[in-house]
C-alpha cells in the first residue's frame, strides 16, 4: 500500500497521499486539503512547499548535488558546450551531432534583432540598469512576434525559443555598448555562441578583435553552471506568469525582473561591490564578518548562504577552480581575489557561519571571473540571465505541456473585519 500522511484537525482525522520523486524525495499531496478540511497551509517564502513536479533539474542541498536531466553539473561544465546543455534542458536529451548542428544553425540564423527594437532601446537613458533594459526589451519582443500571444498555440513554440536564445546575447551587448558610447556590433554567424557574444561585446570598428579561447571557454562553463536551478525565485516567476498562458517573451521578461534582486541574481554584483569596499577599507575581513553577524546591522555577507545548499554549493567549487585558472591564464593579479579567499576562509572557520551552514554560493567567485573577462559589474546579472535563459525556457515549456492550472496561492487575511463606510466629512 502506498504511504499516506494523517492529519488530525478539530478532532477529525484526514489522510493525504505521499508522492515520491525519482530520487526518493517525498511530498505530502495536499491538493485536496482545503476541499476536505476548509484549511489551507501557510508557508511564506515557500521553504516547505513544492509548487510542481519537474523532470528537469535535480538538486540535493544536503549532499551538494546538482544534475540537469540526470547529468552531473561537474561533467557538463567540463565536457559540454552551452548550447548542447541548453538543448538538454529544453528537449530532455543531449543532442546527437545532427540535432546539435540543426539547433546551433537555427540559433545562429536568428541572432539579428529587428531594427525597430533599436528605437525602443535608444529611448533608455545611458545609465539605465541593463537588467531593467533587458526585461523591457524581451517583453517588447512579443510585440514584434504577435503570433506568440494572438494564436497562443504551442505548435510554433520552437521558433520563439530559437529567437530568444539567439537574440538575448545580442540585446545584452547593446546595453554594454551604449554604456561605453560605442557603436553596437552585429552578430557574426561564423562564430560560436560564446565567441559571438564576446565579439559583440568587445570588438571595435577601429581594430581587429580576436576572441581569446581561454575567455570563451570560461564563459561557456559559467553559462552552463547558471543554466538551471529548479524552482528558484526567477524560475518560479517564469512558471507563475506562464501558468496564466502569457506568452514566452512576457514570462521570461518577468523572470529577468525577479533575477535582478540582490538576494538572487544581483548577488554577483553585490559581492564585487562588497569586496571592493573591503579593499578600500584596508583589506581586513574581520570587521565585515562582525557586521554580517550583528543582528542590528542589515549587512549580509554577499555570496554566502543559499536557500537550498546547506553544506556546499557544487557550482561554487567549480567556479573557484575556474577563477584560479582564468586569472592565471590571463596573467591577472586581482587583489580582490585574495580578499575573497581570506573572507571565505575566515567565514568557514567562524562559529556563526558554521552553525547556520552558510557556505559560499555560485556568485561568490563568478564576479571575479566576469571582471577578469572584462565584463563590467553592472552587466554581471545580465551574464547570469544569459546562462539561465535555457532553464527558464525549459521550465516554461514543461509547465505549459503539463497543463497545470493557473498558479494562484491563497492567503490568511489579517486586516480589519467588516466595517461601515464613513463619509469624507465625518472622517477624523
Ligand atoms: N550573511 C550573514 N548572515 C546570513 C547570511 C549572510 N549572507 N545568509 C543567511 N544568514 C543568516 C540569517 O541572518 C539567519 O540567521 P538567524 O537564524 O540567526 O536569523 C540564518 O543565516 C538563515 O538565513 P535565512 O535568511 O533565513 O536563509 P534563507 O534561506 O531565507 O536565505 C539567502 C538565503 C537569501 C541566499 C541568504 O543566505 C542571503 O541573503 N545571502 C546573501 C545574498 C546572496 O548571496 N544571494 C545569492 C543566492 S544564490 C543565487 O541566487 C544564485
Amino acid at each position: 500500500m502506498s504511504e499516506t500522511a494523517k492529519l488530525i484537525l478539530e478532532g477529525k482525522e484526514y489522510e493525504f497521499p505521499v508522492i515520491e520523486g525519482s530520487e526518493q524525495e517525498k511530498a505530502i499531496d495536499i491538493s485536496k486539503l482545503r476541499g476536505q478540511t476548509g484549511h489551507i497551509t501557510i508557508d511564506p517564502g515557500f521553504k516547505n512547499t513544492g509548487s510542481t513536479t519537474s523532470a528537469i533539474t535535480y538538486l540535493d542541498g544536503e549532499e551538494g548535488i546538482l544534475r540537469y536531466r540526470g547529468y552531473a553539473i561537474e561533467d557538463l561544465a567540463e565536457k559540454a558546450d552551452f548550447l548542447a546543455v541548453a538543448y538538454l534542458l529544453i528537449y530532455g536529451e543531449l543532442p546527437n551531432q545532427t540535432e546539435y548542428d540543426n539547433f546551433v544553425s537555427k540559433i545562429t540564423r536568428h541572432t539579428m534583432v529587428n531594427e525597430d527594437m533599436r528605437k525602443i532601446f535608444d529611448g533608455f537613458p545611458v545609465n539605465a540598469h541593463p537588467m531593467g533594459v533587458m526585461s523591457s526589451l524581451v517583453s517588447a519582443m512579443s510585440g514584434f512576434y504577435p503570433e506568440s500571444y494572438s494564436k497562443n498555440d504551442m505548435d510554433n513554440i520552437d521558433v520563439h525559443i530559437m529567437r530568444l536564445m539567439a537574440k538575448f546575447p545580442t540585446l545584452a551587448t547593446w546595453c554594454y555598448k551604449k554604456s561605453q558610447g560605442h557603436p553596437i556590433n552585429y552578430p557574426q554567424n561564423k562564430l560560436d555562441y560564446c565567441s559571438n557574444f564576446l565579439h559583440m561585446m568587445f570588438a571595435l570598428p577601429v581594430e581587429e578583435y580576436e576572441v581569446n579561447p581561454v575567455v570563451s571557454k570560461a564563459l561557456n562553463s559559467l553559462l552552463i553552471l547558471h543554466a538551471d536551478h529548479e524552482q528558484n525565485c526567477s524560475t518560479s516567476t517564469v512558471r507563475l506568469v506562464g501558468s496564466s498562458q502569457a506568452n514566452l517573451y512576457s514570462s521570461i521578461s518577468a523572470g529577468i525582473s525577479a533575477l535582478w534582486g540582490p538576494l538572487h541574481g544581483g548577488a554577483n554584483q553585490a559581492v564585487i561591490e562588497m569586496l571592493e569596499a573591503i579593499k578600500e577599507d584596508g583589506g581586513g575581513v574581520q570587521k565585515y564578518l562582525d557586521k554580517a553577524k550583528d543582528k542590528n546591522d542589515p549587512f549580509r555577507l554577499m555570496g554566502f548562504g543559499h536557500r537550498v545548499y546547506k553544506n556546499f554549493d557544487p557550482r561554487a567549487r567549480i567556479i573557484k577552480k575556474s577563477a584560479d585558472e582564468v586569472l592565471e591564464a590571463l596573467g591577472i593579479d586581482d587583489p580582490v581575489l585574495d580578499i575573497a579567499r581570506g573572507l571565505e576562509e575566515a567565514a568557514l572557520n567562524d562559529e556563526y557561519f558554521i552553525q547556520r551552514k552558510l557556505y559560499p554560493n555560485v556568485d561568490f567567485y563568478s564576479g571575479i571571473i566576469y571582471r577578469a573577462l572584462g565584463i563590467p559589474v553592472n552587466m554581471f546579472t545580465v551574464m547570469f540571465a544569459i546562462g539561465r535563459l535555457p532553464g527558464w525556457i525549459a521550465q516554461w515549456l514543461e509547465l505549459r505541456e503539463s497543463g497545470q492550472a493557473i498558479g494562484r496561492p491563497r492567503q490568511i487575511y489579517t486586516g480589519e473585519t467588516a466595517r461601515e463606510f464613513v463619509e469624507m466629512s465625518k472622517r477624523k
